[in-house]
């Protein structure tokens, strides 16, 4: 009786169910799929050097619908079919040995992933042009919803968002990495990430208890939250990563409140959710180093774009139990002087008091440190410029406060 085959080690052929499908291919896919392994085998390039082996690339690879032809090929420097070809013809000469040592060939400056990996322009990478602050109270989505936003309660709120709005249209990033909390939205207390990013192409706006808010859905940015992934994971910091969420008023209404209400967001969104809602919630302290590492992620992906850090949440507000209704305008503040001018010290600020000056919903603040973090006078740049500064009480329960700094 035949043994059965666990394992046929033959890089060169497709296992036979697959061949069949591949054949079926059109041209036109066949093509695609050649430029998409191109792309793929950039990013896939970088995994290797910072640590992946090929076996478990290849899973990376084919959950991107590549081959391991293709995967192969893109990460040696060859195409596709000039892969197939040298292991059809028996797999690579023993000519084409490489030896590491002295200016051997398989230093990376001799090699086509090493040329295509060498230091670009730093005009050519992805930069953090601002970082972004608000307050996510969720009857302000309902003000714009309803369209109460000229009412005398609402309209001196909305009056403190104008300048913003304004800069924003000048400002308008590539991407947004939006650090918000999940309101036990899409995770229950069956499961709580620490730090939750959204890798997915799309998230739908979540219901809430009062259906779905009408706003657009938000486009993600996979490549480039699966880079800050990779990078900030490789920098110690457990990530979940998230390919499927809904997202909630955290997210949502930031949006709203600069965007206003358009038939599409104009810009990518990459959804990054803190939990803030369980504890332990991380430090303050933890915050600010994860922005450190979320920067210097964006500033290693290769591509010319804009990118903006969006912290929201707080500022002082308790929406339960017998201190409800708690603000405190004076804490907030001296948070917002601290934000700008003292942040590494204002990250030592322990949970406790957070929750003592500012109510229990108050922590949401420590999610403002990741932002804050991840701009350049952390990394000794020059400070940034306060570009707007704006506080108000109340809207609903919360204490508003709302900051732009921009990288110089
Ligand atoms: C309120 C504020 C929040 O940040 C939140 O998440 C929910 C409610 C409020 O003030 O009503
Ligand atoms: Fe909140």
């Amino acid at each position: 009786m035949a043994q059965p085959v666990l394992h046929v080690a033959d890089e060169g052929r497709q296992p036979r169910p697959l061949q069949g499908g591949r054949a079926r291919l059109s041209r036109r896919m066949a093509h695609d799929r050649g430029a998409e392994a191109g792309r793929a085998g950039a990013r896939l390039n970088w995994c290797m050097r910072t640590g992946g082996n090929i076996y478990f690339l290849a899973k990376i690879g084919a959950t991107d619908g590549l081959s391991f032809q293709q995967m192969a090929g893109s990460m040696t420097g060859m195409t596709e079919e000039e892969y197939r070809d040298m292991m059809i013809k028996g797999g690579r000469s023993p000519e084409g040995n490489r030896y590491l040592g002295e200016d051997g060939d398989a230093q990376p400056q001799h090699q086509p992933q090493g040329a295509a990996g060498k230091n670009k322009e730093p005009d050519s990478m992805a930069k953090i042009s601002a970082s972004f602050y608000t307050s996510h109270v969720p009857a302000i989505g309902a003000a714009i919803d309803l369209k109460k936003t000229g009412e005398a309660y609402w309209q001196p709120l909305f009056a403190g968002y104008e300048y913003s709005k304004e800069w924003m249209k000048e400002n308008t990033p590539d991407v947004i990495f939006l650090v918000y909390n999940d309101h036990a939205t899409a995770f229950s207390l069956d499961m709580i990430p620490t730090f939750a990013i959204g890798t997915a192409a799309e998230f739908m706006p979540a219901d809430e208890g009062y259906g779905p808010r009408p706003v657009p859905k938000v486009i993600g940015h996979p490549e480039l939250a699966s880079h800050i992934a990779q990078s900030v994971i490789q920098d110690d910091f457990d990530l979940t990563i998230v390919n499927k969420m809904e997202v909630d008023h955290g997210l949502t209404v930031p949006l709203s409140l600069m965007f206003g209400e358009p038939d599409a967001w104009p810009c990518k969104v990459i959804p990054f959710a803190v939990n803030v809602v369980q504890y332990p919630v991380p430090s303050g302290r933890r915050c600010f180093q994860l922005g450190q590492a979320i920067r210097k992620a964006v500033a290693c992906f290769d591509d010319d774009i804009k990118v903006q850090i969006w912290g929201t949440g707080g500022m002082s507000h308790q929406l339960q139990g017998a201190r409800a209704g708690l603000l405190n305008r004076e804490w907030d503040n001296a948070f917002l002087d601290r934000l700008i001018a003292d942040p590494a010290g204002l990250s030592e600020v322990p949970h406790i008091e957070y929750v003592r000056e500012a109510g229990s919903e108050g922590i949401e603040l420590v999610m403002w440190l990741i932002a804050r973090g991840a701009m350049s006078d952390i990394q000794g740049g020059p400070a940034p410029t306060v570009k707007h500064r704006f506080y108000h009480i109340p809207a609903s329960n919360t204490a508003v406060g709302h900051l732009i700094l921009e990288n110089n």
